[in-house]
């Protein structure tokens, strides 16, 4: 039923493989049943001289969703990077940096009102009716298949293997934080680093969570750790539950002050920034521009969960906990705890805000401008 269950994108690689006969051709792309294929390319541009550094499959990626064409949009990067979805979308690739809004072109011209009019109607039920059938034999099957306790639940088995997932361009590195659901890895994707949150089986609805968060719109933010993907990866027999993030050298704002202090600008700079994040990440959007953004609460606000970029810019990370609260819908649905929609968001709202008062505190426990310099030059008298 997915939109791409089978997907050819073009294939280069600049260095000659082993098995390869070929640098460059065309790749099958394989996965999941559940999950959606896209192409990338990357390439190098210098002064104009475009050279191509890889093409070919490319992992389920909320950022490629529904580009038909492959567009680096990010300005002047080291390494051209764009994805998309669709049979060799990426045989073509371009650069379009973000500038001022186009208000040139509509993009999407009026289509012929008779034709819109009957596919519109008529996907909807055609749709519904595949869905009633669907899940009508499924019910029929496992009802006579296996008895009633032993009927399997929806955990994804172990996905076919996979010619092409060697070849995905990302690279475990080192572990570098372990948490609460597994360990957070240091990896490479292509020529970047990036950050692998490794969930085992078990923490599966942890994971859910975290990737329904930052599914939601308007959750790309400066302040709030940047998403990149998800994956379902076989190690050793057993499904691991990828969540790969821009990856941040310092790491979290608990490692940070455990080797560091921070001057009073330092702290300001920290303090503002992470108070930016979280009030964007509680603030209720209607009118964002990728859609209505609701209001999240974190639930688990603490200095490790609080991560620095190389400029000592905070960004909030870990959404395992968060809970998001739509109009209409009552928090006490899903998470065994009773109360009004509107009275359950302003106390956890309130509970965010109380904990990072405490990371604030933190930080200020360790700032050179702290009255007297006793506490931060013995930190264990903190204890
Ligand atoms: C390469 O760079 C030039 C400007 O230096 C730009 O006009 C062109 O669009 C770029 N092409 C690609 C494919 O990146």
């Amino acid at each position: 039923l997915g939109p791409n269950t089978t997907q050819e994108c073009a294939y280069y690689n600049t260095s000659w493989e082993k098995e390869r006969t070929n640098r460059s051709g065309i790749e099958p792309c394989y996965g999941d049943k559940d999950k959606r294929l896209h192409c990338f390319a990357t390439w190098k541009n210098v002064s104009g001289v475009v050279e191509v550094v890889k093409q070919g499959c490319w992992l389920d990626d909320v950022n490629c969703y529904d580009s038909s064409e492959c567009v680096e949009k990010k300005e002047s990067p080291d390494v051209f990077f764009c994805c998309c979805e669709g049979n060799m979308c990426n045989e073509k690739f371009m650069y379009v940096p973000d500038g001022p809004p186009l208000t040139t072109s509509n993009p999407f011209p009026p289509k012929q009102p008779i034709i819109s009019t009957l596919l519109y109607s008529l996907v909807p039920i055609v749709g519904l009716a595949a869905v009633v059938l669907f899940s009508f034999w499924m019910w029929r099957h496992h009802k006579l298949a296996y008895p009633a306790a032993l009927v399997p639940t929806h955990d994804p088995g172990p996905s076919p293997p996979s010619p092409s997932l060697g070849q995905k361009p990302l690279q475990l590195i080192e572990v570098k934080a372990r948490g609460r659901f597994g360990c957070v890895w240091k990896a490479q994707l292509l020529n970047d680093y990036v950050a692998v949150k490794i969930f085992p089986i078990q923490d599966k609805l942890s994971w859910q969570n975290e990737y329904e968060i930052y599914s939601l719109s308007g959750m790309k933010h400066d302040n709030i750790l940047h998403f990149i993907g998800v994956e379902k990866r076989n190690h050793n027999l057993d499904l691991e539950l990828w969540l790969i993030t821009t990856y941040h050298e310092k790491g979290s704002l608990t490692d940070y002050l455990k080797a560091n202090v921070v001057s009073w600008s330092e702290l300001c700079h920290i303090a503002q920034t992470g108070a930016r994040g979280l009030a964007y990440l509680h603030e209720d959007v209607p009118g964002h521009r990728d859609g209505h953004k609701p209001s999240i609460a974190h639930r688990d606000i603490k200095s490790k969960n609080v991560l620095l970029k190389s400029n000592l810019t905070a960004c909030i990370a870990d959404f395992g906990l968060a809970l998001k609260f739509e109009a209409g819908k009552s928090a006490g649905d899903t998470h065994g705890q009773v109360g009004t929609r509107r009275y359950m968001r302003d106390s956890f709202l309130r509970i965010d805000m109380y904990a990072f008062g405490l990371v604030l505190w933190e930080l200020a426990a360790r700032c050179t401008a702290a009255d007297g310099e006793f506490l931060w030059k013995n930190p264990e008298r903190l204890l």
